[in-house]
């Protein structure tokens, strides 16, 4: 194996970094944010729920759901892996340390348990559906806005980007010789096949969806706080 490349390897990786840094640092600033995340009849997708318990917000109870996701999702690992753990930084490159185990051991062996996260993805994915399909009725009225296409959009990417996930397209096609000869084959088959497309692209729909909420949630403080004005057929607020 050539271990001298030449070429730029770490700019990807860099950037890759730097991106989901900022992620991280403005979805741990606004998790903890108790108020500015409700605007007219929208509500930021990083409160998808309206629990809360003395001071703590909302997001502060479901945030470990998507970071949890996330954290194990098969892209994500190769993406920190390379850009914050240089493990292995990238290929053709030499590792750091010799003694590669995989994912077999401590603590690394809890990433197994991403096929059970994905349950709580697609759990909190339908509360974020009911958010984004009640941001069309404000004070009983139905209508339409900017802030709806960004929900809706956000929504969108969200939905693609969890049912893009491997372990859900093993779960749906592993472990199985026929479809035909399997429970609801049929059924199953044409799921996978979908889930199979989109799984093709599973990097970027990861991408796209956490730009989209961060885009959704700055659009929602922005209008709380009357930065900015949302454009829709209410004209109330
Ligand atoms: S592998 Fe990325 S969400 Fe499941």
């Amino acid at each position: 194996m050539d271990d001298t490349r030449k070429d730029p390897w770490f700019v990807k990786w860099l950037l890759m970094a730097s991106a989901l840094t900022v992620f991280l640092a403005y979805s741990t600033w606004t998790v903890f944010q108790g108020k500015g995340y409700i605007a007219g009849p929208y509500r930021s997708p990083f409160y998808p729920f309206d629990f809360t318990v003395g001071n703590l917000s909302p997001a502060f109870f479901v945030f470990w759901m998507p970071v949890l996701f996330r954290l194990t999702c098969y892209y994500w690992r190769k993406t920190y892996y390379r850009s914050y753990l240089l493990d292995p930084a990238a290929c053709a490159v030499p590792e750091l340390k010799r003694n590669y185990t995989g994912e077999t051991l401590f603590p690394f062996i809890l990433q197994n348990f991403h096929r059970y996260f994905v349950v709580l993805a697609l759990i909190l994915l339908t509360f974020h559906w009911k958010e984004t399909f009640a941001s069309f009725f404000y004070q009983g009225s139905f209508g339409v806005g900017v802030g709806n296409v960004i929900l809706l959009c956000d929504s969108v990417f969200l939905t693609i980007y969890v049912l893009s996930c491997h372990a859900l397209r093993n779960f749906l096609g592993g472990n199985i010789n026929k479809f035909s000869c399997s429970h609801c084959g049929q059924a199953r088959y044409q799921a996978w096949n979908i889930i199979s497309i989109l799984n093709e692209r599973h990097g970027l729909w990861a991408w796209i969806s956490l730009v989209s909420i961060i885009i959704a949630d700055m659009y929602v403080r922005l209008l709380a706080r009357g930065v900015i004005v949302d454009l829709n057929t209410w004209k109330k607020f």
